[in-house]
């Protein structure tokens, strides 16, 4: 096994905020070359668990964001995705001994998981077979879409009537109402991990409340365990998604400021795609790893972080989530969308 130094991750603190990001020079080592070396972005084509167990050392990662395959018949391009429940649930053990291995002490764990309308305990029990070697501190809903109604909002909302935002997949039976949310799961190793709650918290609706509570000082408040993190709009799958189950940039940015941006070393995902985990950690300025079996998904990755390389101030750009408008979204999209497929009818 490697040391971080020999992978070139620093093993110090992350810098206080507006400090401009070091790139770091990831030297090559332990036999095994990163298929993508962008700034402070490294992916390898690897297996995770042979690539967590080659090249993290305990303790060493802070915080691992990470959506594994569901096992719900995803046609990824080369993973099957379709096994007999206890298999699947046992690899997804083995993968998350090594993830608690690399965590270090006060680290999370963020897991997105989601369920299929036909099958809706597989993030459960995903859950519950982690629930034996790790502690379950959080449960976040992801919402993709919702509607609110005007006479729901009250008296002070700005918003002028009803709302329906976001896109999912509809599905066409008479028995199950559509799938408009997946899981967050944060494990800990001890359950007592002091968050950063504010910097993915939500403005007063009532000013008043500013002063009123204790500790209420800015005009923020814990925005709670339901976070509405749209899809962006796409027109073409092939050109601007190519990957048949990713979750938005801002999934993985949020988690990463509610672990804390400035308790945050090297940020981990195992299961990477086409490195949306990546892209987050760079406009935070967080160095990161990630494995992943599929060439194709990589190359696209790579795409992907030089691109965000070349744009400027990606770390003062990130600071604050609402200032990022990359998942904007209009409104009243939610019917006929067909980029949310991790369910299928
Ligand atoms: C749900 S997708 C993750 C997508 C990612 N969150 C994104 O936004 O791009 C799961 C990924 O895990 C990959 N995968 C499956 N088995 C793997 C393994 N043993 N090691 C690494 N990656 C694996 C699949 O190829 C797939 O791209």
């Amino acid at each position: 096994m490697t040391s971080l130094a020999e992978l070139g991750v620093p093993t110090a603190r992350r810098k206080p905020r507006g400090v401009p990001t070091r790139h770091h020079s990831w030297g090559v080592s332990g036999g095994v070359d990163p298929a993508v070396s962008v700034g402070i972005a490294r992916l390898y084509q690897l297996d995770c668990v042979e690539g967590m167990r080659r090249l993290l050392p305990d303790d060493s990662v802070s915080v691992v964001v990470t959506s594994p395959p569901y096992n719900i018949g995803v046609k990824y391009a080369s993973y099957q995705d379709a096994r007999p429940r206890q298999e699947y649930l046992d690899w997804i053990e083995r993968v998350a001994r090594e993830i608690k291995r690399v965590l270090e002490p006060e680290g999370s764990f963020f897991l997105n998981v989601g369920n299929k309308p036909d099958d809706p305990w597989i993030a459960w029990d995903v859950a519950n077979r982690l629930r034996q070697s790790i502690v379950l501190q959080n449960v976040i809903s992801w919402v993709k879409s919702i509607a609110v109604e005007k006479e729901d909002l009250g008296h002070r909302s700005r918003i002028t009537g009803d709302a329906a935002v976001g896109h999912y997949k509809p599905i066409r039976s008479p028995r199950f109402v559509n799938d408009c949310h997946e899981f967050i799961f944060q494990f800990t190793k001890s359950g007592r991990v002091p968050l950063d709650r504010l910097a993915v918290g939500v403005p007063y609706q009532d000013k008043s409340n500013v002063r009123r509570w204790k500790n209420s000082a800015e005009d923020r408040r814990c925005r709670g365990n339901t976070w509405f993190i749209p899809y962006s709009t796409i027109h073409s799958r092939a050109g601007q998604r190519p990957h048949p189950s990713t979750f938005p940039v801002k999934l993985p940015r949020m988690c990463v400021l509610l672990h804390g941006l400035s308790r945050t070393g090297l940020v981990l995902d195992p299961f990477a795609g086409i490195g949306t985990t990546a892209v987050a950690c760079m406009q935070l300025g967080v160095p990161s790893v990630g494995f992943e079996i599929d060439d194709d998904y990589v190359a696209w990755a790579k795409d992907r972080l030089s691109e965000e390389c070349g744009k400027a101030n990606h770390t003062s750009a990130a600071l604050h989530i609402a200032d990022v408008g990359e998942e904007a979204q209009p409104v009243s999209h939610n019917t006929g969308e067909d980029n949310i497929v991790k369910m299928e009818d």
